[in-house]
């Protein structure tokens, strides 16, 4: 939050109150009086999904790629070092019978005093901040007879030192051992080297780096600034961990919430789906090792006072790959994992996953209350498969609600099909998905107006004006798909009595590994941006409000006149009016907001999002070019004057008097 406001602190000027426009100024109505919805707390959210190197690579702060030699090549990512001559032999051993979940390691022999080792080049280098503390660690085994010891150091692009450590490990059994360093200077592209001290041979496995400046200093943990972008939001829910790569592109790597708890070296890494899936964004080292796992999406949906919904695989695979089904009749192990997730959350510390959970520090129950059955699904074989685990899940835990797949498209016989069928079955929340033009997204401001007000709620699930086309590698986060949403997210607020949640997706893309565009936030290994597209969701979020009250023109809602977009809520715990006005015209249109039914105060404030430039993006150098500008404004007897900017997002506060 704080980041946030310092943001806004160093952008504010103030504007006049008043000012002139050439467009005939136009009255805006909101019946402060008449309640029409209830926003739900969980309105606005997060959708999180290891993609674009969004996990690995990204939020988690693990520095070293294949830490565990368990990719396909093991040695990806790893180069053999002989400084001054030096000599010796790398073997990578697997003791799959005997470790399934970690079964490769590397069996190191120097025959050199010195010079011999490895380096790792983690991913797109390795971010390293000046006088920040760094733990290095690795799990590691003497072999008999020999004594040697670790050199571990950091080297920046110039080739020099700019941290350094050592370890000696003394056990002839697999032993962890960690020292920790300062280093000496940034540098956003290091290598990691680890030099054997002493002739002999080690065997090495676990070999990790993490910065001390964690989210929350916790060790092993996830970067600081990404956590910090999503906790700015405030969101109301978190949805993890995807996204496809719950179904994975086959069942055996679809996501396994199991394997991703408890000791690292035990949390069984897979490939990334989204290693293979374009071809023209190969990522031949993208591989998940969980150190983001279920505890930890659970603890950050704590931290940042978001409401945890989970997606767990049905028994399908991406129905755009191979779309391989496990039978009905041996759904058992994929129901009970969805019972017991349910009981990880929630459960008692006596329970089986209750203990489970507080054995992994957090006896606290997470107080899960929604639950996705499947990802992004589609057609009768859904259908069949969803009933299963409707049944089970409610005989056990009737509360949770369950969120239902109407598959990728927004509209459709796929759409149309689910959409029917959900209905019938009575089910408590839709999940919708729209990836689409910016003019999509204008034109369907009304989509929701016409639901039916005593059906399932709406998840607006994933969504993101795309500046091409949908999957386009050259869509850009730029102003006008941002605007398009804003607008188009005044029909959600509208209709809030029937759309409970919303989230923008894909979350996250570092700048050199990404596969997906557009995305809400971009990093490289050491900075962070927020796209315009960001600063939407977060203007909506931090300006939901409790209550949507009418605001009209003509008596007509808002939705397109001239261009123009806009919704009204009241905030009944702060005793604020909000009013958001998108105005898409490359025209300002001068408007006159009129309040009835509630006495206002006379100062409030308004934050706009604008660019002349619908072409406008943020980036790592220029991360602020549209962001939120804040200044103040005044009511006089219940009425304000204002400019509505071409192509902007406005968001006016005002308190009420009584
Ligand atoms: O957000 C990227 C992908 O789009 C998600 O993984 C999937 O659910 C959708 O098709």
């Amino acid at each position: 939050m704080k980041k946030y406001i310092l943001a806004l602190c160093t952008a504010v000027f103030y504007l006049p109150a008043y000012s002139q426009s050439n467009s005939a100024e136009k009255v805006y109505t909101i019946e402060a009086g008449k309640i029409k919805a209830h926003v739900q707390p969980t309105m606005y959210g997060i959708f999180f999904e290891d993609i674009n190197m969004g996990a690995d690579g990204g939020v988690y702060a693990e520095l070293v790629k294949n830490r565990s030699f368990e990719f396909k090549e093991p040695l990806m990512g790893w180069n053999e070092l002989k400084e001054g001559g030096a000599n010796g032999s790398i073997l990578i051993l697997n003791r799959g019978a005997v470790n399934p979940d970690n079964p490769k390691f590397i069996h190191v022999t120097s025959k050199s005093v010195k010079g011999y080792g490895l380096s790792n080049e983690g991913f797109h280098g390795m971010g390293i901040k000046k006088d920040d503390q760094y733990n290095f660690s690795v799990l590691a085994k003497q072999a008999m007879g020999s004594n040697v010891s670790l050199q571990i150091e950091l080297i920046n692009s110039k080739g020099e030192v700019i941290g350094s450590t050592s370890v000696t490990p003394s056990s002839k059994e697999w032993k962890k051992y960690a020292a920790s360093f300062t280093a000496k200077e940034t540098e956003p592209k290091a290598t990691l080297k680890v030099l054997l001290k002493g002739a002999g041979s080690i065997d090495l496995d676990m070999v990790s780096l993490f910065p001390q400046d964690t989210w929350k200093q916790r060790p092993g943990g996830l970067r600081a600034d990404l956590v910090q972008k999503l906790a700015d939001m405030k969101p109301g829910f978190l949805r993890f961990p995807g996204g496809c790569i719950v179904e994975g592109r086959e069942l055996d790597t679809r996501y396994q919430w199991k394997k991703t708890i408890g000791d690292v070296a035990n949390r069984r890494m897979i490939i990334n789906r989204w290693n293979t899936e374009f071809a023209h964004r190969p990522a031949p080292d993208y591989y998940q090792s969980f150190g983001l796992g279920f505890l930890e999406y659970f603890e950050i949906a704590e931290d940042i006072g978001a409401s945890p919904l989970p997606i767990i695989n049905c028994g399908m695979a991406c129905q755009f790959n191979t779309c391989e089904l496990v039978p009905v009749n041996q759904l058992g192990p994929y129901v009970q994992d969805a019972l017991d997730l349910i009981e990880f959350a929630n459960g008692s510390i006596l329970t089986k996953w209750g203990k489970k959970r507080a054995g992994l520090g957090h006896p606290a129950p997470f107080n899960l209350k929604m639950l996705g059955v499947g990802n992004e699904q589609w057609g009768e074989q859904y259908i069949e498969r969803y009933k299963i685990f409707e049944k089970a899940i409610h005989a056990k835990y009737p509360q949770i609600k369950l969120v239902s797949s109407l598959g990728p498209f927004p509209g459709g016989d796929i759409f149309n099909f689910a959409n029917e069928t959900f209905r019938k079955l009575k089910a408590s929340i839709l999940d919708e998905h729209y990836y689409a033009s910016p003019k999509w997204f204008l034109q369907n401001v009304k989509r929701y107006d016409n639901y039916d007000r005593n059906g399932p709620k709406i998840f607006a699930g994933e969504y993101a004006a795309q500046s091409v086309s949908t999957g386009s590698p050259e869509n850009k986060n730029n102003w006008e798909c941002a605007m398009a949403e804003a607008a188009f997210m005044t029909g959600l607020e509208r209709n809030a009595d029937v759309v409970s949640m919303a989230s923008y997706a894909p979350l996250f893309a570092n700048v050199e590994g990404w596969q997906w565009t557009p995305d809400l936030i971009w990093f490289d290994n050491l900075r962070s941006y927020g796209t315009p597209n960001y600063y939407v969701q977060q203007l909506y979020s931090l300006n939901k409000g409790t209550d949507v009250v009418p605001l009209t023109l003509n008596n007509e809602t808002v939705t397109g006149q001239d261009g123009c977009f806009g919704t009204a809520a009241l905030d009944m715990h702060t005793h604020e009016l909000i009013i958001k006005m998108v105005n898409t015209g490359k025209e300002e249109q001068s408007a006159d907001f009129v309040v009835n039914g509630i006495k206002m105060g006379s100062t409030g404030t308004m934050t706009l999002l604008q660019s002349d430039d619908l072409t406008s993006v943020n980036s790592l150098d220029k991360p602020l070019t549209v962001s939120p500008l804040k200044s103040e404004i005044l009511f006089n007897d219940n009425h304000v004057k204002l400019r509505l900017k071409p192509y902007s997002f406005s968001v006016i506060r005002v308190k009420m008097a009584d």
